[in-house]
């Protein structure tokens, strides 16, 4: 069998991810002050420092990998979804959870990647002042991503078992948008190690 057709091992996927979030990672972050990279590193370094699992660190780090994929890349997963039978609008976070299931990752990890804008609609149907904290590139995408949770769909998200992480992704999220901290909060690279023993062990 040709090596190619062999599937990546976790190392192979891990520098494959690190070269995706540096060489696309400078991009701006659509009506932020940030690069993309910068806020995927600062969600990450919370995630980091409140002592949370690598689960939940690696969601925090690659919880945008949705935005960073080549456009032709985001339409091959997202056929993939259609032809699983995947209904309804596609966001990035949708993408990005298909994206990381099919490279191997955890179901934790990918299953708060595909959380964090239903965080996002569970927070603004509890808390307004929670709505009102976010940037207005935020609350415009809100609209489009389906307004707050109500009804059984909120009561759904509550009864999730991850659902308190995502609530922590999500206020990491929204915090990592720190405009002038580049120099200090640690690059992609330091993620590799823990990265590559997580897809190992999966
Ligand atoms: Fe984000």
């Amino acid at each position: 069998m040709p090596l190619k057709t062999l599937p990546p091992t976790g190392t192979e996927t891990a520098d494959a991810l690190i070269q995706l979030l540096n060489g696309r990672g400078t991009g701006d972050y659509i009506g932020e002050h940030i690069s993309q990279l910068e806020h995927s590193l600062q969600c990450a370094h919370s995630a980091k420092r409140s002592g949370s699992d690598d689960e939940l660190i690696l969601a925090a780090l690659l919880h945008d990998i949705g935005q960073f994929l080549p456009i032709e890349e985001a339409r091959d997963v997202q056929m993939l979804m259609e032809g699983e039978g995947s209904v309804g609008r596609v966001g990035h976070e949708m993408i990005g959870e298909e994206y990381l299931k099919n490279l191997g990752f955890g179901e934790k990890v990918w299953k708060l990647v595909g959380s964090h804008v239903a965080a996002k609609r569970y927070l603004t149907a509890i808390d307004t002042s929670y709505y009102d904290g976010l940037s207005e590139a935020s609350k415009q995408s809100l609209k489009f991503q389906g307004g707050p949770f109500q009804g059984e769909e909120l009561e759904q998200f509550m009864r999730h078992p991850l659902s308190e992480d995502m609530v922590k992704l999500r206020k990491w999220d929204d915090r990592a948008k720190v405009v002038g901290i580049e120099g200090s909060t640690p690059r992609v690279e330091v993620y590799r190690d823990m990265m590559v023993k997580h897809l190992e062990k999966e």
